[in-house]
Order: C-alpha cells, then structure tokens, then sequence
C-alpha cells in the first residue's frame, strides 16, 4: 500500500468521478479485498470475497437497507419503486408485482423480443452492405419497445426515442451525483444547472408514464389482463386490499420497470455484440450452434432451452460487463463481514465488476470464454443479477430476451467491428456503457 487510506480515498474523490471502476481496481490491488476505511458522514466496508458478499446479500440480509448513496440517487427519479425502496413497502410491492413476471409471461417476452430483433435487422438493412450502425441506440431503443410491450401492453411508439433520451439523461445526473459526495445532502438541492437538467428529464418521465397510464384506463383493464401494468392498475383500483397502491406508488413502479428493464439488458446485449466481434472462435461455435437448433428461421421460446452455448454467451458477457457494476447496502445494525467487524451505519459496496475479473474467483478471468459456463455448477462468485430476496425480479425475462435476440441478428449473420474502428471505450454510468456507442456491421453469412 502507499501512503495511508484515508488520504488515498479523499485524493481519491476526483479519481472515482473519472473512472469508478479503474479506482475501485486500485483500491483492492493496494489494501486486499476487506477494505474499510472511514468517510466524513460514515464507515465504507468494500467487500470484494464472494462469501462475504453472500454474506451481505443473503445470509445476513435482513440487517442490510438499501439506505445508501447509490439508491438515494437513483430515487431521486424512481422515487420509491421496488429497487430502492425497503422494508415492509418494498414486501408489499414485490408481492404484488412478481406474478407479473412468472414464467407465464416468458412466451410473450419471446414474441416481443424476436419482433424487435426483427426491426432491427431491418435497421441493418437500411445501410449499404456491410456499413455500421449504432448498435447501442438500435438496441436500446429495441430493449425499450420490448419492455413497452411485455411489461405495459404498450408499443411507446409515440414516445419510445423521447423515453429513451430522457432516461439517458436523467441516470447521467444519477451517477453525477452518486460518484460525487458533495452532490448529495442539502448540497443537491441548490438549482445548479445538473439539478435542472435533472428536473426536466424527471418531468418529461412523469409526463410519458402518465400518458402511459391514461391510455390504459382509458382502453379499461380486464379480470385476465396479466401484465405489469395492469397488476399495478388493479392494485391502484382496490382501495381496501392488501395491495393497494397510490397514484404515486404506480407512477415509481412504472418508472422503476423502464429504467430497470430496457438500459440493464441493452447493455449486457451491447458488450456481448463486442465481445464476439473480436472472439471469431466463439462466433463459430456461435453460429453452429444456431444452424443446428434454428436452420435460418427466426426463433422462438420453445427454443431457448436448446439454446444452450447462445446462453453461455451471455452469461459470460454478463461475467466480463456486469450492467449492474456495483450494488449497496448500509447495515442496520452491527455485524461481522468474513472476520471483519462492521458498525451499524456501514456503508458496504459490492462490485460485480471486481468480483467477476478477480483471478481468486476465475481462471484467466480477461479472457471471453463462454465454455466457462458450460455444464459446471455456479460460481458463488457470480453476481450479475445480485443475490437473495433482492435477486434482480426480471432476471429470467433479461436472460430470454438476451438469447432470443442474439438468436435471431444472428441466425444467418455475423456481427463485424467496422474496419478502422477501434474498441470503444467503457463508461461506468448507472450501468456499463459504450463511451460513443459501438459502431457495428451486421453481415451476411449463410448457414451451414
Ligand atoms: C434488481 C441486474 C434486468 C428489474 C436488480 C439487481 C441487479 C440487477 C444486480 C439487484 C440490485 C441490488 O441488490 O441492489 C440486472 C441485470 C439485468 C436486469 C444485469 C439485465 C441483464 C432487469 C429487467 C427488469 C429488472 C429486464 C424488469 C423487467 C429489476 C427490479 C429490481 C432489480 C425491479 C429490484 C428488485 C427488488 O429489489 O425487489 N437487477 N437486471 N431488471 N431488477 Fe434487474
């Protein structure tokens, strides 16, 4: 270690805006992977074993809130919706709302996904052959219709690319203000041109979900209408159940479910068109794979579980580019982490990124190697969706929709990094990002 912790996290303060993930690298390589070390308003705990995060997320979860910085940030435009919310509201929520993600609702995620994936191919097929696209904006944007339909019964098309923008930037002044302590507190509240934008990104939010509410009540909600929404306006319409929800509650969940839904797996699809376009081995073994189960027809659910190296894909892009690269808690009471005492008012930071590139948990963890997944029993050390009763509630539609719709750009093309274009670079915001997109060909191949 050089020099003392504590210095090394105030000096640290300009370096965690830069690039959090690159200071969170240094923080375990200089001190190990207990790390506490003492902040103005309370004790951080980074803990980067795989026991003591467990330990955290789901032995001992009942002594941990989502009361953090990270979470107060993201509530900001949430408000108290099902991510940040904690205690007996977020029991009550979750109760509510998991019917609406059982397996049930996985065939019309598979619909959704192949259509979507369907435009898209057809963005491709708009530019000359072999030209690039934006693959991050198509995909996002095809994230968001699929989240529209799925979850809302609703195509957004009226407000899909306003939604996606004012999404984008309402989490860039999250993470502004979660990577930076002075942002928070009576500090946040100042009219500052970031709380401005911040403001007007939450209103245009307000406004759409609204709508999106409007529109359904106004077409009527039926007994049997099973998804999201409609689970939400049922809740909303009884007064004296045990579910009820206010107006309010509604509108958090609904803006919760967008931003949760769409940028998380748009990202995890973006690192996985990267990842392959430099691993043609793994493309190979890709594409046979997707000869065998689909012979160039679109997929569909029946055929995911096939779909077994396509998953293992995804699964090791999720490893390499975890979405969500950080999760916090602050304990409630005092604890012991693996060996290390932790006071009541902790705040404790888990780092999927550290935890899935660390060699003590993978072999050559730079390495894309999907094989890793292959047929072997989970590694503790993998937490891309989180772990215990916080588990990541749309964790199976993000997995069908992320094989269905490499399943079906892929079934007869093969992804190209453009020439003359170099990797781009990673932007750690609410969730991992390309710095200026990702220009990506999409080419034909014919199926073997
Ligand atoms: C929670 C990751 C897709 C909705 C979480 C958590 C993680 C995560 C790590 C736990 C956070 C914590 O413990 O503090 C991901 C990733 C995704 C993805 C990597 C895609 C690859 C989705 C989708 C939806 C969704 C598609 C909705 C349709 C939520 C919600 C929570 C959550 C509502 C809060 C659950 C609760 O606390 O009860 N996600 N997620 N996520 N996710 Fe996801």
């Amino acid at each position: 270690a050089d020099g003392p912790l504590p210095l090394d996290m105030i000096r640290g303060v300009p370096a965690i805006m830069r690039n959090p993930l690159a200071w969170l690298e240094r923080v375990v390589d200089r001190h190990g992977d207990l790390v506490a070390f003492p902040m103005p308003t309370s004790s951080v705990l980074l803990v980067n074993t795989p026991a003591g995060a467990r330990h955290v997320l789901q032995r001992n979860h009942r002594n941990y809130s989502k009361a953090t910085i990270q979470y107060g940030a993201l509530s900001l435009v949430t408000g108290s919706g099902l991510l940040t919310s904690d205690g007996e509201v977020w029991r009550r929520h979750r109760r509510t709302l998991q019917p609406a993600f059982h397996h049930g609702g996985l065939d019309q995620v598979a619909v959704s996904t192949v259509a979507a994936g369907e435009q898209l191919r057809a963005a491709w097929d708009r530019v000359p052959p072999y030209a690039p696209i934006d693959a991050e904006a198509a995909i996002m944007q095809a994230m968001l219709t699929v989240v529209g339909r799925t979850l809302f019964a609703d195509d957004l098309s009226s407000a899909g690319e306003e939604l996606v923008h004012a999404v984008d930037r309402a989490l860039r002044q999250v993470i502004a203000r979660a990577t930076n302590p002075l942002a928070v507190g009576p500090l946040s509240r100042l009219p500052t041109p970031s709380a401005l934008r911040m403001r007007s990104a939450v209103a245009t939010l307000d406004r759409i979900t609204a709508d999106i509410v409007a529109r359904r009540r106004a077409q009527g909600v039926g007994e049997d209408d099973a998804d999201l929404l409609a689970v939400l306006l049922r809740a909303g319409a009884d007064e004296s159940g045990a579910a009820w929800m206010t107006e309010r509650e509604i509108r958090d969940e609904l803006v919760t479910l967008v931003i949760a839904g769409h940028e998380t797996v748009a990202s995890s699809l973006v690192w996985t068109l990267h990842l392959l376009a430099d691993a043609p081995q793994v493309q190979e073994r890709l594409y046979a794979e997707l000869d065998q189960v689909l012979a160039g027809r679109p997929p569909a659910w029946g055929d995911v579980p096939a779909l077994r190296y396509t998953r293992a894909v995804v699964d090791e892009a999720l490893r390499l580019y975890p979405p969500a690269w950080v999760i916090t808690r602050r304990a409630t009471g005092p604890d012991t982490v693996d060996g290390v005492d932790v006071p009541e008012g902790t705040l404790i930071i888990v780092s999927p990124w550290l935890l899935h590139r660390s060699a003590a948990n993978w072999p050559e963890p730079e390495r894309f190697d999907p094989e890793r997944f292959l047929g072997v029993d989970r590694n503790p050390a993998y937490l891309p969706f989180g772990a215990g009763p916080r588990l990541c509630i749309g964790r199976d539609f993000a997995l069908v929709e992320s094989v269905l719709l490499l399943a079906t750009l892929l079934r007869d093309r093969a992804v190209r990094r453009p020439a003359g274009v170099r990797p781009p670079r990673l932007e750690a915001l609410v969730t991992l990002r390309p710095k200026r997109g990702l220009p990506m060909a999409l080419v034909p191949r014919i199926p073997s």
